[in-house]
C-alpha cells in the first residue's frame, strides 16, 4: 500500500509527547499506518525492568513522561535499525549531542525515498560556522530533512494545552504539508514556512537571549528592561541568522519558532531560571554549580509530592537536569563572532557569554548599549 509508516527516533520528554501527537493522527488519517514506532535508548529502571517493556506494557514512558498515555498504537523498540527499517517518515528528536552517533549507525539502513524531520534544538556552532542538525541528517543519510520548532514546552503539550509550532522546509511544499498534517491537533497548530535555516537558528539562538532575560530577573530590573533585552535579542537573532544564511526570511521571526519560542523560554525556561540565580549571586558562583544545586532542590520536591503534580514536577526535574544549552550556545556563537570580526555587531550575544564566564558582572547586560551596533 502507499500508506506512510512513521518512526520516531528518540523517546525523552519531547520525543514522547511528539509520539503521542503523531499517534493520535495516524489513527485518524487514512494515509498513514496506525502504528508509530518509537526508538528507545534502552535503560534498566530501578525496578529491574527494561524501559521499553514498561512502555509497551503500560503505554506510558514512566521515566521521561510519567502519567501520560501515549496511545496504544505507539510501539517502543530498543533496536534502532529495526525501528527505522520500514519507515517512510522519520522524526528525529534526541538531545543533539547523540545525533552524530545515531546518524553513523543509520547509514545505509534507511528506506529509499524516506523523508525526515528534526525537532532537535541546540545545534553546534563551530569555528567554520554552524553545523545544523538538519544538515547533518540530510547529508549523512542522504534524505530530505525538514525541521519543526516552536514555543513548545513539552509538559504543557502533554496535557493538551494549546500551542503553535513552525515547520521549516527547503523546497517541497507538499512534503511540508504532510508533516503539518501528521503533527496538527486542535491543541497543536502547525504552520509551514520555506526557511529551514531560519526556523532552526531561531530554536537555538533563543537560548542565549533566555540567559540575558534571566540576568535581568536576577537583578530585579523589571519588565521594561526584560522586554528590551528580548527585543534586542530577537534583533540579534535575526541579523546573525541572515549573515550566516542570506536565504533566511524576516517573516520567520514572527512565527511560533521565532518570537513565541523566545517569549516562552524567557518566561518559563530553565536557562532563564539558572541565569536568574547566577545574577542573584552576583556572578560569584558558576553555572555548573548552580545547575547542580537547583537540580537537588528539584529532586527533593519530586520525592515529597504525589500524583499528577508529582508527575509534572518529575518531568520538570528531568528536563531541567540535562545540561544548559544556552551557556554552550553562547560560547559557540561568541567563537563565530570573534572569528568573523562581528563582536561589535552583537553586543547582547557577546555580553551574555562574557557574563557567563565571569569576565563581566551580570549588571553589564544593560551596559552594553555603549557600543551600539553600527549597521542595524
Ligand atoms: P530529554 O531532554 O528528555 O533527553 C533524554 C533522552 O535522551 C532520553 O530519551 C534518553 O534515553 C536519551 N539518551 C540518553 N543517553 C543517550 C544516548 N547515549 N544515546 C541516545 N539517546 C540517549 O529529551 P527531549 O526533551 O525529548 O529533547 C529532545 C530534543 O527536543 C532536544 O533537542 C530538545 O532541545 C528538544 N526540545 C525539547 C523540548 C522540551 O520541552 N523537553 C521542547 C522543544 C524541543
Ligand atoms: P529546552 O528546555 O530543551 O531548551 O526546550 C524547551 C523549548 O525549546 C521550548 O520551546
Amino acid at each position: 500500500s502507499n500508506k506512510s509508516r512513521v518512526t520516531v527516533v528518540g523517546s525523552g520528554n519531547w520525543g514522547s509527547v511528539a509520539s503521542k501527537l503523531i499517534a493520535s493522527n495516524t489513527l485518524k488519517l487514512g494515509s498513514f499506518h496506525d502504528e508509530v514506532r518509537m526508538w528507545v535508548y534502552e535503560e534498566t529502571l530501578p525496578s529491574g525492568e527494561k524501559l521499553t517493556d514498561v512502555i509497551n506494557r503500560t503505554n506510558e514512558n514512566v521515566k521521561y513522561l510519567p502519567g501520560i498515555k501515549l496511545g496504544k498504537n505507539v510501539i517502543a523498540d530498543p533496536d534502532l535499525e529495526n525501528a527505522v527499517r520500514d519507515a517512510n517518515m522519520l522524526v528525529f528528536v534526541t538531545p543533539h549531542q547523540f545525533m552524530e552517533g545515531i546518524c553513523k549507525r543509520l547509514i545505509g539502513k534507511i528506506k529509499k525515498g524516506a523523508e525526515a524531520i528534526s525537532l532537535i534544538k541546540g545545534m553546534e556552532v563551530k569555528m567554520e560556522g554552524p553545523c545544523m542538525i538538519s544538515t547533518l541528517i540530510s547529508e549523512q543519510l542522504n534524505v530530505n530533512c525538514c525541521v519543526l520548532m516552536g514555543a513548545n514546552i513539552a509538559n504543557e503539550i502533554a496535557v493538551e494545552k494549546f500551542s503553535e509550532a513552525t515547520v521549516g522546509y527547503r523546497e517541497n511544499r507538499e512534503i511540508a504539508e504532510r508533516w503539518v498534517q501528521l503533527f496538527s491537533t486542535p491543541y497543536f497548530m502547525v504552520t509551514a514556512v520555506q526557511d529551514v535555516e531560519g526556523v532552526e537558528l531561531c530554536g537555538t539562538l533563543k537560548n542565549v537571549v533566555a540567559l540575558a532575560a534571566g540576568f535581568v530577573d536576577g537583578l530585579e530590573m523589571g519588565n521594561n528592561t526584560k522586554a528590551a533585552v528580548m527585543r534586542i535579542g530577537l534583533r540579534e537573532m535575526r541579523v546573525f541568522s541572515k549573515l550566516l544564511f542570506s536565504s533566511v526570511k524576516d517573516n520567520t521571526f514572527f512565527e511560533s519558532c521565532g518570537v513565541a519560542d523566545l517569549i516562552t523560554t524567557c518566561l518559563g525556561g530553565r536557562n532563564r531560571k539558572v541565569a536568574e540565580a547566577f545574577a542573584r549571586n552576583g556572578g560569584k558562583r558558576s553555572f555548573d554549580e548552580l545547575e547542580e544545586e537547583m537540580l537537588q532542590g528539584q529532586k527533593l520536591q519530586v520525592d515529597t509530592r504525589v500524583s499528577l503534580s508529582r508527575a509534572i514536577d518529575h518531568i520538570y526535574f528531568l528536563v531541567f537536569s540535562s545540561y544548559l544549552k544556552g551557556v554552550s550556545t553562547a560560547k559557540e556563537v561568541y567563537e563565530v563572532l570573534r572569528n568573523r570580526g562581528w563582536l561589535e555587531l552583537f553586543p547582547l550575544f557577546a555580553t551574555v557569554h562574557e557574563i557567563a564566564i565571569g569576565r563581566l558582572p551580570p549588571s553589564a547586560i544593560v551596559e552594553y548599549s555603549e557600543h551600539k551596533p553600527s549597521f542595524v
